[in-house]
């Protein structure tokens, strides 16, 4: 089994509410969330005209946030069974799907959020998840990365691979955000 998908399963099985998604609390998820939008409506346009691929969505807890100006079409794709049954508990109309990005093709859309999502990912896979779902999204992908100390090296090849990749032509941008979180996020625009 791969060992990202056991990581997520043993914190659904040792931890409850928002920990069991690897975050430490529902303010910090929040910021996120506000800081995604703000580089959507800055640099792709007004949400509700996008189609959303939420990678690795969790309790879909983004179409929560984005409850009063949903986007034209929502996606939200996880690898955790339980994870898909309470995005879908809480979002009955929503369309949920059971889907490994890194081994199943993705939706195509606008724009893909990946929100943590690379977390818990080998340095090889996260490249290759994130080119995957940059190809499948014709306008942005939004990435957001935990750069702590489990985590350092991996970010400085992404960073590496993101910068050969995308930094040239500028763009790639950084959010300009200030919130106290080891964590960068980028928008990578097409
Ligand atoms: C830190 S949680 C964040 C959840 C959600 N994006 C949020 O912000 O609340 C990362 C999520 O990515 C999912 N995930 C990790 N790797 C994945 C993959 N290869 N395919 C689909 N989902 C994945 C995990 O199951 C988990 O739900």
């Amino acid at each position: 089994m791969a060992n990202y998908i056991e990581t997520y399963e043993n914190l659904n099985k040792t931890l409850t509410g928002i920990n069991r998604l690897g975050w430490n609390s529902k303010t910090e998820q929040w910021m996120r969330f506000h800081a995604i939008t703000k580089l959507i409506n800055k640099h792709v346009g007004a949400l509700t005209d996008l189609t959303i691929h939420d990678v690795g969505c969790g309790f879909a807890d983004l179409l929560t946030h984005w409850a009063d100006t949903p986007p034209k079409q929502y996606i939200g794709t996880d690898c955790i069974r339980s994870f898909v049954n309470e995005a879908q508990s809480r979002h009955p109309t929503a369309d949920i799907r059971l889907l490994d990005s890194l081994k199943q093709t993705p939706p195509t859309v606008d724009v893909s959020v990946m929100c943590g999502t690379l977390s818990m990912h080998k340095s090889m896979q996260q490249i290759v998840m994130l080119d995957k779902i940059y190809a499948s999204s014709r306008k942005a992908v939004i990435i957001t990365m935990w750069t702590g100390p489990s985590q350092g090296e991996n970010w400085w090849k992404m960073e590496r691979h993101l910068l050969s990749e995308f930094g040239r032509d500028r763009r790639m941008v950084r959010n300009e955000d200030l919130y106290d979180m080891s964590e960068n996020m980028f928008i990578l625009l097409k």
